[in-house]
């Protein structure tokens, strides 16, 4: 049986395509996208019935196209297959996939969330979740990371900042594995991210209580986000329902997925890099900031996003065409051996570090990502610092999703209190 990486001879980066190697370990994929860094020009990877699209595999070319966003949209969608059309009716789009004014302008609003004065409160607020998941895995010695530690956290934060009532969150935190659970998964490309029933339902369900909660606020403001979206600013300008449950559900899956694998694969690192581990531990606020972003740099938790290209433009040696549909992926450019000297290293002393584990720039650049730096600095102080000699066990279950790199389970352990 040939391997996903040598059955295309013919045709470099087709193996892109192959579900298949999508379950391959992570080295062999990184080798994969190393030897299509090597190539003069993007590589075309068809994806059947005249689709198909260009992979962005180098840095530079990643960088340049998020930074171009007249020649780059992210309109009709930046995933494959764009959302329905049906389903961005009845659910709004997501900022992620507009361009320009209707971009800013949505972009504005839910900036709201990410003032200094909110923020300096949400980081009070993620110690205090930090520390209590930590007491929680010193009480009750789980054994699997994700659900007992990585995905509560990002999860909390976002619902207090939310101010969603505690009563909803158990059932949000299934919406959320039902809502991605298949993105990327085993589908080929041409599958990825059609919603199957579950997922869809799962939405419409986050829709309806946030519309509500939404409803409830506007007539009864609190110190919460929702309160803040929901009604007028000095501009006029508020979120209508089902652009609040779009911006929601957004939030979930950038927010909560993202830091949720960033957190899990951060712990595989440390256990599999023990020199790095101690240096951390040996000053921790020193070099917690370079170990988060080294995390981000060597996990990238979203693996790729796509663009459309809407004028002919030169890019990387390749001339591209109007309605080509190019992909940006984030996890080759954050091997390019180009940039990152000695790339596969996990190194937390790396300066500087110009990953693009946040997107290359431009106007979509991650809204979270200062969060999601506090949200993992926060929980690996109490992790590292707390009980002692902390580690995964064995190898994370990856999920072997093409768009994201998801970890469905870790075990963990560590010696005593
Ligand atoms: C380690 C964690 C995270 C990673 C790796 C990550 C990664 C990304 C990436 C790659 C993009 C696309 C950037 C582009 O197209 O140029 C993005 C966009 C976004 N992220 Fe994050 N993210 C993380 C955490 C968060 C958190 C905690 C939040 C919010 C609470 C968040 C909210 C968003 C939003 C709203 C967008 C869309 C921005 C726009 O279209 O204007 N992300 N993120």
């Amino acid at each position: 049986m040939t391997v996903p990486t040598q059955r295309y001879p013919d045709r470099p980066g087709q193996e892109l395509a192959d579900p298949a190697f999508w379950q391959l370990p992570p080295g062999e994929r990184q080798a994969a996208f190393a030897r299509l860094r090597a190539l003069d020009a993007p590589v075309f990877v068809a994806e059947g019935r005249g689709r198909g699209h260009w992979a962005l595999v180098r840095h530079a070319d990643v960088q340049e196209a998020s930074r171009l966003p007249k020649v780059f949209a992210s309109a009709p969608g930046v995933t494959t297959p764009e959302p329905a059309r049906w389903v961005r009716a009845l659910f709004g789009d997501s900022m992620v996939n507009l361009d320009g004014p209707d971009h800013a302008q949505l972009r504005k609003i839910v900036q709201r969330a990410f003032t200094p004065r909110l923020l300096a409160a949400a980081e009070a607020d993620i110690h205090a979740v930090a520390a209590r998941i930590v007491d929680d895995v010193l009480a009750e010695r789980p054994d699997e990371f994700v659900s007992a530690v990585a995905s509560r956290l990002p999860l909390e934060v976002i619902c207090n900042m939310m101010g969603i009532p505690e009563h909803y969150r158990p059932e949000i935190a299934d919406w959320v594995n039902h809502a991605s659970e298949n993105i990327g998964v085993e589908r080929g490309l041409t599958a990825r991210l059609r919603m199957p029933g579950r997922g869809l339902r799962a939405l419409a369900r986050m829709q309806r209580m946030v519309a509500g909660i939404g409803r409830e606020r506007r007539r009864n403001p609190q110190d919460d986000l929702i309160s803040a979206l929901v009604r007028a600013n000095v501009d006029g300008q508020a979120l209508g329902a089902r652009q609040l449950g779009a911006f929601f559900s957004l939030l979930m899956v950038a927010g909560v997925e993202t830091t949720r694998n960033a957190i899990t694969h951060g712990l595989t690192l440390l256990t599999d890099f023990p020199d790095q581990r101690d240096l951390l531990l040996g000053d921790f606020e020193r070099y917690a900031d370079g170990a988060v972003d080294e995390m981000i740099r060597h996990s990238t938790p979203i693996i790729q996003f796509r663009r459309t290209v809407t004028a002919e433009h030169e890019l990387g040696g390749h001339t591209f065409a109007p309605g080509d549909k190019v992909v940006l992926y984030y996890a080759s450019a954050n091997r390019d051996e180009a940039v990152f000297p000695d790339p596969d290293a996990f190194d937390i002393t790396r300066s500087p570090n110009p990953h693009l584990g946040f997107g290359g720039g431009g106007p979509h650049f991650c809204l979270g990502a200062h969060l999601a730096r506090v949200e993992m600095k926060a929980l690996f102080r109490e992790l590292l610092t707390r009980p002692v000699g902390l580690r995964a066990v064995g190898l994370p279950d990856l999920a072997g999703s093409n768009f994201d790199n998801r970890v469905r389970s870790l075990r963990f352990a560590f010696d005593r209190p």
